[in-house]
């Protein structure tokens, strides 16, 4: 066994100093070190070895082992600096051209558009407020006077939990938890992922984004409703926009409205986004309907609010003009790279 070990030795150290290149060495390793390779084969013999021999020839097997490994390094680190040094005598090798910049992550246009919204209302004395994505029917639905056999539950087609929970629809639950949190007179916020069964086309998604705003006090009117959306939508946009209102029917509002801005897409003319109408339905609102009051704790005979319900999404689309909204849930790393900046 000494000798054979001696012959792999020789062997394999003039194979190492020989490999012409890094798989010819992987190959080598495998075939002398590997674990069905030559010195393998040659220790399965030890059990017939007496036990005077034994520690003798082991010794001798991990010497080889330690040698072979030392020149397989040292060919390895060889012929990497000679890859480099035959790299750098190229011509047309350039040491001194940057290399190439690892590449910066940036924020998905929803991210933006949410903080400066936030930004926006922040500076009018708005509270920023966070509720959660899984309600309970008493937020999502009964106390925005959206009882169980009433119509309006059909427009809404729910995610249930096994539990009875459900993923809230809507950021309007948040009316009456922000109600029964703080003492009015107060004004808030509550942007959000809303949830919907929807069949999805190039306007629904099953999980989009909208902000819910809130003013609570004493004597609020429609002027001050239609005032208030004036200045917020003005604010985001940076500029005038084209709006209408009609009249809209939302249970947890009275009077409700729908206000529309023309869409940016397509300035007016109709495109996939307005389903070819010139408008889109942006923002949904109305003063808040006495029950909803009732339920959130306060005297609908002292207070008063307005309400929105801001589709976030709907927004980003027209500001960035993307003609579907599954390209914002989509994932797909070239879309959100277009929004990086710089
Ligand atoms: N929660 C409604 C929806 O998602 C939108 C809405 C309508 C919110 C009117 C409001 C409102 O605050 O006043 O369809």
């Amino acid at each position: 066994m000494i000798d054979e070990l001696e012959a792999l030795r020789a062997e394999a150290l003039e194979a190492v100093s020989g490999a012409p290149a890094q798989a010819e060495l992987r190959d080598l390793e495998v075939k002398y070190l590997g674990k069905k390779g030559a010195l393998t084969a040659i220790l399965k013999g030890m059990g017939k070895l007496s036990a005077e021999e034994r520690p003798t020839v082991g010794a001798l097997a991990n010497q080889v082992r330690e040698a072979l490994k030392g020149a397989i390094e040292g060919r390895r680190a060889d012929l990497e600096a000679a890859a480099i040094e035959a790299l750098c005598a190229d011509p047309h090798f350039d040491a001194s051209l940057p290399g190439p910049s690892p590449s910066a992550g940036s924020l998905h246009p929803v991210t933006t558009i949410t903080e400066h919204i936030e930004d926006v209302f922040r500076a009018m004395g708005f509270y920023l407020l966070d509720y959660p994505e899984v309600e309970d029917d008493a937020h999502n639905f009964e106390g925005l006077n959206i009882p169980a056999d009433h119509p309006a539950r059909d427009m809404q087609d729910t995610f249930w939990l096994q539990d009875g929970h459900l993923l809230r629809t809507h950021t309007s639950p948040g009316q009456i938890r922000a109600m029964a949190e703080f003492a009015p007179p107060f004004r808030a916020i509550f942007p959000g992922r809303v949830f919907r069964y929807e069949r999805l086309d190039a306007s629904h998604e099953h999980t989009f984004h909208q902000v819910e705003g809130i003013m609570i006090d004493r004597d609020i009117s429609v002027a001050n409703l239609i005032h208030s959306m004036k200045t917020l939508l003005g604010a985001i946009f940076e500029r005038e926009v084209t709006i209408r209102l009609r009249p809209g029917f939302f249970p947890f509002v009275e009077p409700g409205f729908e206000l529309d801005i023309q869409c940016q897409v397509c300035a007016g003319e109709g495109c996939s986004v307005c389903k070819g109408s010139g408008w889109v339905e942006l923002l949904p609102c109305g003063l808040i309907h006495p029950n909803v009051l009732r339920y959130g704790g306060l005297d609908p005979e002292e207070w008063s609010g307005w309400a929105f319900g801001l589709g976030l999404s709907r927004l980003v689309m027209m500001k960035y003009q993307i003609e579907d909204i599954r390209h914002l849930m989509g994932g797909d790393l070239r879309f959100n790279a277009q929004f990086r900046a710089g």
